[in-house]
């Protein structure tokens, strides 16, 4: 580690609630080695009520400001979708390392542009992505890796989530131009990165999406069919129409059945490992059940980046590794759209849902100037 790193420097894009209730947190969980500096908001007095509730010396109301005068070595992103790309490419070029909020950009295109501004050794933009960093789901990784339960046969993935009208009330959300998509975006995603972060290859997806309920423009549901190069078939929802809302996972293998049953976060307590009938009397330790259990959280995952940041190295779900469940998604939404299956191989960019999630073109410049200003 150099001294110019101890500590290191953490500014914050974005005084909203993801920022208060998950970020801040997990920045005051570290060591005394990391210090936030500098908030930012379009909002001045929302980051001046901010930075007194945390005690944060110093805030902007503009990002380039934060980086010529606060000089942040990690800036976290926490504003709506729409203003993600600009705040990343900002911050790369002034030098300093991101790690940005969930869905990473609104297309692809915007996430191939920002990757093509990494540097090697640094600065990386990393994405929030913290429900991969349970121990449970580390352990299950390791076993799919080394084949410890067999080769997957059949997953589920369920976001089963429930969010009123009044949610949709606020400006940026519901709208193709500023959110990005609906709940399969938004929602559906933490639960598809930790799928396809453990299942790895998928090689065609069907899908269907609705707006049933909600007076969105993006859809409020989604099913999808997936298979998987291993010959694994899953199913996956997505849903803010949910009353009893839970987040499901589950994967048969030949030896098991592995089970996370939780809503926004877990533990180990939330994953349950059932031997195959061959296996009967197998106790969750013999199929591999991790005796660690440290929780999902925005805390473990900064804390990973926080090392790869002090060792110059690319952080996980940063990269291809990050980009992986937007191409998923890119696709999930061509296949409803056209009701055809979808191929990893379409998703280039002479596809229209490479530059847009719903395929259509962009509207000219100054015609969505309502939607952005969130
Ligand atoms: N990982 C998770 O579990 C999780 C949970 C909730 C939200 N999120 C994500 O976090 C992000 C923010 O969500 P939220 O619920 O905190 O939103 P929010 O509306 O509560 O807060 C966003 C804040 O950003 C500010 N802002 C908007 N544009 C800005 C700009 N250009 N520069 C500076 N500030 C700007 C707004 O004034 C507002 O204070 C979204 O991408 C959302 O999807 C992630």
């Amino acid at each position: 580690m150099t001294d110019r790193l101890n500590p290191v420097r953490v500014a914050i894009v974005g005084a909203g609630s993801v920022a208060e209730t998950s970020h801040l947190p997990a920045i005051r969980a570290q060591d005394a080695s990391v210090q936030a500096v500098a908030v930012v908001d379009l909002d001045l007095q929302r980051a001046r009520d901010f930075a007194d509730r945390w005690g944060i010396p110093a805030v902007y109301d503009d990002v380039e400001q934060l980086l010529r005068e606060a000089a942040p070595d990690l800036v976290i992103v926490c504003t709506p979708p729409v203003a993600h790309r600009g705040a990343v490419l900002a911050c790369l070029e002034a030098g300093a390392w991101v790690w940005c909020e969930k869905p990473p950009t609104l297309s692809l295109a915007e996430y191939d542009e920002i990757a093509a501004h990494e540097v090697e050794g640094g600065p990386y933009v990393s994405y929030v992505f913290q429900q991969r960093f349970g121990s449970a789901a580390r352990a299950l990784r390791e076993h799919i890796r080394t084949g410890r339960l067999g080769t997957p046969l059949i997953g589920i993935c369920h976001t089963l989530w429930y969010r009123a009208g009044a949610y949709y009330e606020v400006p940026w959300r519901g709208k193709w131009s500023t959110e990005g998509g609906g709940t399969t975006m938004s929602h559906g995603i933490h639960q598809m990165d930790l799928m396809l972060s453990l299942m790895g290859e998928w090689t065609e997806v069907r899908a269907a999406t609705g707006t049933l309920a909600r007076r969105v423009e993006t859809e409020d549901a989604s099913m999808a069919i997936v298979r998987f190069a291993s010959g694994a078939m899953v199913s996956m929802v997505s849903s803010v129409l949910s009353p009893r809302e839970a987040s499901y996972l589950r994967f048969d293998f030949p030896e098991a059945t592995v089970e996370l049953t939780h809503l926004y976060g877990y533990d180990n307590t939330d994953w349950r490992w059932t031997p195959a009938p061959h296996r009967a009397g197998d106790t969750p330790a013999d199929l591999g059940a991790p005796e660690e259990n440290e929780a999902s959280s925005h805390t473990v995952q900064l804390r990973r980046l926080l090392a790869d940041l002090r060792h110059g190295r690319r952080p996980e779900a940063s990269g291809d590794d990050g980009r992986r469940v937007l191409a998923f998604i890119a696709a999930l939404y061509q296949a409803a759209h056209t009701g055809q299956p979808v191929t990893p191989d379409q998703i280039t960019p002479e596809n229209p849902f490479y530059h847009r999630m719903n395929g259509q073109p962009l509207a000219p410049a100054g015609a969505q100037s309502q939607d952005i200003h969130v």
